[in-house]
């Protein structure tokens, strides 16, 4: 093989569904003006899957595609799943879902940053006051798929949904809490669930992070009911550096973690599993009340891309990418729901351009 070819980094692409569609091709341009810029070679490689494919052949996550991610790529950038069409959205539960759980990606990283004091609806708290990431478990809990249908359609009918939680599944995620906090120079953990109610799958949350806790002395930790955390997220958000919770509460808390620093369309995830092929996107979904209309938010897209930079080791890139962000931002280059007055498309072409002439 070619020399510059064996050193391109092999990054996946699946804009999906709805606005996916519009900010991943933003994400990319930005992605691909990085990556010129620091002489870095990608190979990108597009995937169709989503609604349209599904509703035309019934394809949603090919068989082979988590053994063909581990062997031919290093990282996957999606947009977002889910489409009025399809009710029960069976296609993003086997894509996304699917990726999720067959790449093992256990760790769902949903940093919650405020880039300017003017975007957060909070008053009086400014950029020091918001600064922490939700640690959302990836792979079990609730999303585990495990339950059933018993009777169903009719008077009867009995649904259960059983909430999965391993010893090995807990202590792996709080103990990339606070190795995350050690190496982001942040000082304190909360681990937030509802050990009061659920008295036995949250019970070992519980006694686990008692255990790993005491690995991390350097680190201060403390423990939330998680309808109190949400509470003080929104009442003093300063309080918070690394959050650790459970698949379904980490889901809900970094929706409240995007409505402090200005928006779900300003939010970006990594889905990782240390060391393997990981998959990076907004916390966004697929907006159906917004798509087509070129209004979308793609800063949460580029910003997932440079979340994708850094878990490559591509620094440099990761921080051209947020630099850029935050001069949009600053200089009101953004979409309407920030208050700007450019459409999608105008805010990925001001943030490529950035990017490639900083
Ligand atoms: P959503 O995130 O799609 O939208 C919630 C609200 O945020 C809407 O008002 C929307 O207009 C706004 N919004 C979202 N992205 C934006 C952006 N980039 N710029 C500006 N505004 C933006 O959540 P929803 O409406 O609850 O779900 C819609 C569909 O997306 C559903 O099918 C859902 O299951 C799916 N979904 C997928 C993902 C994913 O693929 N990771 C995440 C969340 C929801
Ligand atoms: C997210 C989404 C997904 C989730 C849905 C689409 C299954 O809300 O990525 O936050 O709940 O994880
Ligand atoms: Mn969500």
């Amino acid at each position: 093989m070619h020399e510059s070819a064996r050193s391109a980094k092999r990054i996946a692409i699946i804009p999906g569904d709805g606005v996916g569609k519009e900010v991943i091709p933003e994400a990319v341009k930005i992605l691909k003006a990085a990556a010129a810029k620091g002489g870095r070679r990608i190979a990108l490689t597009e995937f169709d899957w989503g609604a349209d494919r599904y509703l035309r052949d019934g394809m949603t996550l090919p068989s082979d595609a988590p053994e063909m991610f581990r062997r031919d790529f290093d990282a996957i950038i999606l947009g977002a799943m889910g489409d009025p069409r399809v009710p029960g959205n069976q296609h993003a539960a086997d894509i996304l879902l699917g990726l999720r759980f067959k790449l093992d990606l256990y760790v769902n990283e949903r940093p919650c940053v405020l880039f300017d004091q003017r975007l957060t609806p909070l008053k009086s708290r400014s950029e020091k006051d918001i600064n922490f990431c939700v640690i959302r478990e990836n792979t079990e809990g609730l999303y585990a798929g495990m339950g059933g249908f018993f009777k169903k359609g009719t008077a009867d009918e009995i649904a259960t949904q059983e909430d999965i939680n391993t010893r090995k599944g807990v202590e792996r995620i709080v103990r990339y809490a606070f190795e995350f906090a050690r190496r982001r120079g942040y000082r304190r953990v909360c681990m937030s669930d509802k050990s009061n109610a659920l008295t036995y799958g949250h019970d070992l949350w519980k006694r686990v992070f008692a255990e790993i806790r005491r690995e991390f002395a350097d680190i201060e930790w403390s423990h939330m009911y998680i309808d109190n955390l949400l509470m003080q997220m929104v009442r003093d958000p300063s309080q918070f550096q690394v959050i650790v919770t459970c698949n379904l509460f980490g889901d809900i808390a970094s929706d409240v973690g995007a409505g402090l620093i200005g928006g779900l369309g300003l939010a970006p995830s990594g889905n990782i599993h240390p060391g393997q092929v990981s998959l990076f996107e907004p916390v966004h979904g697929s907006a159906p009340d917004i798509a087509g209309k070129n209004i979308a938010n793609p800063m949460g897209a580029a910003l997932a891309a440079g979340m994708m930079c850094g878990y490559i080791g591509w620094t440099a890139e990761a921080q051209a990418i947020e630099d850029a962000v935050r001069a949009a931002i600053s200089e009101e280059k953004t979409t309407t729901d920030l208050g700007g007055s450019l459409g999608t498309r105008q805010v990925g072409d001001w943030l490529a351009d950035r990017v490639a002439s900083a």
